[in-house]
């Protein structure tokens, strides 16, 4: 990650409902999270009035997006 996208990541919400910033989530999947249920035991996302629909949409997408770099990288 960037200097400019931290910076961006630290400002945007991860989880609304428990007000938890993205930079969170993403250095638990940094750390090596892998699942929503990972993600939500390090940060404490999810169980929000959304019943982590937003915040669980969000950490799906970057795992994928983790997940593709993986595999591009080991080609
Ligand atoms: S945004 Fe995380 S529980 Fe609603």
């Amino acid at each position: 990650m960037t200097t400019e996208e931290e910076i961006r990541a630290r400002m945007k919400p991860g989880c609304i409902c428990k007000g938890i910033k993205l930079h969170r989530i993403i250095e638990a999947i940094d750390q090596g999270a892998a699942t929503f249920e990972e993600v939500a035991e390090i940060t404490g996302i999810g169980g929000g009035s959304c019943n982590a629909k937003r915040c669980g949409r969000k950490v799906r997408e970057l795992l994928q997006e983790k997940d593709r770099i993986e595999v591009a990288v080991k080609k």
